[in-house]
């Protein structure tokens, strides 16, 4: 079993698009395995994409979310509000078989559907942290692993590989992700401000301090105190680092040069928060190949993301030529896949 987070508390960075992107292409890829998406963020962006874009994805989101009791993951929470501390064991209920609703995804791909409905719910959820038994922030911080578990044994596998979307914020669904996974995913962006994004991660996850004296995060402290899992970095995926708009292709170099060396430094202070991969690799003695096991870059594909998005159609499946969006047609180049497919074939190719 391998759990991936996607998360940057930094929005807007790819997390919802790279969720999407990734699992679709690791279920192509690993057709003998069954392949799950939590949708963690109450936007449910990955959600839409993944049930088929824009019109159908969005239709079956209101159609799910429209049944009582809701099989989405605010239906989920809501069951653990009222069972916080006694896992009532109920989470096999939850997963669907996306390419019954979206046939453009592979049969072995399946989704706890995300729910605006989360919002909604976050303060109890807070609030089940606190009074009750002595571990009750740790029981609550079990959710989410306890889903999968009764997954993975509702289908009688071990072998499920998991992928979170998160919300951007550190909040209490993040905190629940995290707890549930033990590799982490970070999207990044090339601007200035993702570099202050990279080490406020780091902060918030290990209590790598960014400034003196700076307080410890709640998650960091009581991840240590009841022995909670917390994720190992997987990789930072530069994501769309062509779009930035910089003034010449030296200023550019220059962020993403910056950020890969805030990166490198981390490794060289903190190597225990990185998780080595493929398995039985040795850890990197030299930056380059630090950055071969733990850089990824992820160009922008302009109109073939947006039609990929929109319809629901995974990026490597995706065909050149005009395809129809809300009516009106958009045109996929060659040019345009033939720069994202490989990226996302060579990341998820690394993913074990
Ligand atoms: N590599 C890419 N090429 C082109 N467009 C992209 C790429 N990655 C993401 N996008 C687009 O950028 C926008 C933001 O991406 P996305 O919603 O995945 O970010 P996010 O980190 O999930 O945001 P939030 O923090 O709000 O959850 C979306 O419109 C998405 O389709
Ligand atoms: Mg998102």
């Amino acid at each position: 079993m391998a759990v991936y987070s996607i998360w940057n508390n930094k929005g807007g960075v790819g997390k919802s698009y790279l969720t999407f992107q990734i699992a679709c292409e690791y279920a192509r890829t690993n057709r003998d395995q069954k392949v799950l998406v939590i949708d963690m963020c109450p936007q449910a962006n990955s959600s839409s994409m993944i049930l088929g874009g824009m019109i159908n994805g969005e239709n079956a989101l209101n159609a799910i979310s429209s049944i009582t009791p809701r099989m989405t993951i605010a239906g989920y929470i809501r069951e653990r509000i009222a069972s916080p501390y006694h896992n009532p064991g109920i989470g096999g209920r939850y997963p669907i078989q996306v390419a019954t609703t979206n046939p453009n995804v592979p049969g072995n791909l399946y989704l706890v559907v995300g729910d605006e409905e989360l919002e909604l719910l976050t303060s109890r959820v807070s609030n089940a942290t606190l009074p009750g038994p002595d571990d009750a922030w740790a029981k609550v911080h079990m959710w989410i692993r306890d889903i999968i578990y009764d997954i993975s044994d509702s289908w009688n596998i071990d072998n499920l590989t998991v992928f979170i979307d998160c919300n951007p914020s550190f909040g209490i669904y993040t905190e629940l992700a995290l707890s549930a996974s033990d590799r982490i995913i970070i999207p990044f962006s090339a601007d200035g401000s993702s570099k202050r994004a990279v080490r406020a991660v780091l902060a918030l996850l290990y209590g790598n301090a960014r400034l003196p004296g700076a307080e410890r995060s709640e998650y960091d402290r009581k991840s240590e105190r009841y022995k909670l899992r917390v994720p190992r970095i997987y990789c930072y995926v530069g994501n769309r680092l062509t779009q930035a708009n910089f003034g010449s292709a030296r200023a550019f170099r220059t962020v993403v040069t910056e950020i890969g060396e805030e990166i490198y430094s981390t490794w060289r202070v903190t190597p225990g928060n990185f998780h080595i991969h493929p398995s039985g690799s040795p850890s990197p003695a030299t930056k380059k190949t630090f950055r071969e096991m733990f850089q990824f870059e992820v160009v922008d594909a302009n109109s073939a993301s947006v039609v990929s998005g929109a319809l629901g159609i995974p990026i490597v499946s995706l065909t050149a030529g005009s395809h129809i969006v809300a009516g009106r047609s958009i045109t996929v180049n060659q040019t345009q896949l033939d720069r994202q497919q490989p990226n996302i074939c060579e990341l998820v190719s690394t993913i074990e």
